[in-house]
């Protein structure tokens, strides 16, 4: 599953952005070496949704793709890894880490980790449905406190999964602060499986400095390669002594081409405002580190023909594109602690 001589470099799941538009995408600028879908919600009566499948069987990456899981009953949970491994997936992934308090509050995702009984019940039965497919755990590293990772990583050590990501971050710092590496250090000193460090990597050097401090198996990347989908190219290279490509704004600008078309062509009722609305959510990351005025006007365009004139403008050169993101922007910041 893993590449056998590199760290491996894997996309994160992010729900409502790496669905099979976005892997087309992603994949057509290099890509990852592994996926994980976005997460199927499970509960009494889920059934995994279709559009997700979609990114199973159609996988368009001609790499892996593990199915992520987000629940909290255990009958549920296996009854849902049972139906998928009906598909052609690399493995099984349980979400310990989504801070969304409508998922929290149901004990689900981050929740779980106030529930460390309940994760062991879970990882044993889960392990016992996957049999000989992989079971692979994505978590943060505590809810209310980084000091609960103490708890949680005996419990990662005593099931035998195959995979550990660590978002390093508590479920109440969300997304905004610098990352606890010396947890994911910790966990790849004592994990038996291979661990892979998560939380803000916007560029090469922050991903390499991020694997320096933790000797990880590999980096997973999600907002940052939403911004750059060329960062597993880079990173790749410079994990292979070669000279990681360099991406102009022109890059940039085939890139939302590309997303867009693809973005549309998986849609049966296309209406023109509402997928340019939908494209500014892939804009919130890609103008960051850009002029602030690319930001400005894209919030403030209804057309397709707007849309794209402010690209054109903002992006129709083959100067370099910014390698980094502001820093103190909401989507990207505390990431200087790996510069
Ligand atoms: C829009 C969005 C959606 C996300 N959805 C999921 C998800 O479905 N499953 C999951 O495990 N994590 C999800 N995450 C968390 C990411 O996988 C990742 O752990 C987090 O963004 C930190 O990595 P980054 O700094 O590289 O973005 C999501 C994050 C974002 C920004």
């Amino acid at each position: 599953m893993l590449p056998p001589d590199r760290p491996a470099l894997l996309l994160a799941p992010m729900q409502d952005v790496t669905d099979l538009p976005f892997l087309r995408s992603i994949a057509a600028f290099g890509g990852a070496d592994l996926y994980i879908t976005e997460y199927f919600r499970v509960h009494i009566h889920s059934r995994p949704d279709p559009y997700i499948l979609r990114s199973i069987t159609e996988n368009p990456t001609q790499r892996p793709i593990i199915a992520q899981m987000i629940g909290q009953d255990p009958d549920e949970l296996v009854r849902t890894a049972l139906e998928l491994k009906k598909y052609p997936i690399a493995g099984i992934d349980l979400n310990l880490g989504c801070p969304a308090p409508v998922v929290y509050r149901k004990n689900a995702g981050g929740g779980l980790l106030r529930k460390p009984a309940q994760i062991s019940t879970l990882l044993a039965r889960l392990r016992e449905a996957c049999g000989e497919l992989p079971l692979t755990v994505k978590t943060r590293i505590g809810f209310e406190t980084e000091d609960e990772f103490h708890t949680l990583l005996p419990l990662f050590k005593k099931h035998p999964i195959d995979l550990l990501t660590i978002h390093a971050r508590t479920v109440k710092e969300r997304y905004q602060t610098p990352v606890h590496t010396h947890w994911v250090r910790q966990a790849v000193t004592e994990m038996p499986c291979p661990v892979i460090a998560n939380g803000n990597i916007v560029n090469c050097q922050t991903g390499l400095n991020y694997l320096h401090s933790t000797r990880a198996a590999g980096l997973m990347i999600g907002r940052g390669a939403i911004r750059n989908p060329w960062i597993f190219d880079q990173l790749r290279a410079s994990l292979t002594h070669s000279t990681p490509p360099p991406v102009t704004q022109r890059m940039i600008l085939s890139y939302i081409h590309l997303l867009f078309e693809e973005t549309a062509r998986i849609v049966s009722d296309f209406v023109e405002q509402k997928h340019v609305q939908k494209m500014k959510k892939y804009l919130n990351y890609i103008t960051q580190g850009q002029p602030p005025s690319f930001e400005h006007h894209i919030r403030r365009v209804k057309t397709k023909e707007e849309f794209f004139t402010v690209c054109q403008d903002h992006l129709g050169s083959d100067e370099l594109a910014p390698d980094l993101p502001s820093e103190n922007s909401k989507l990207f910041c505390g990431f200087s602690q790996f510069l």
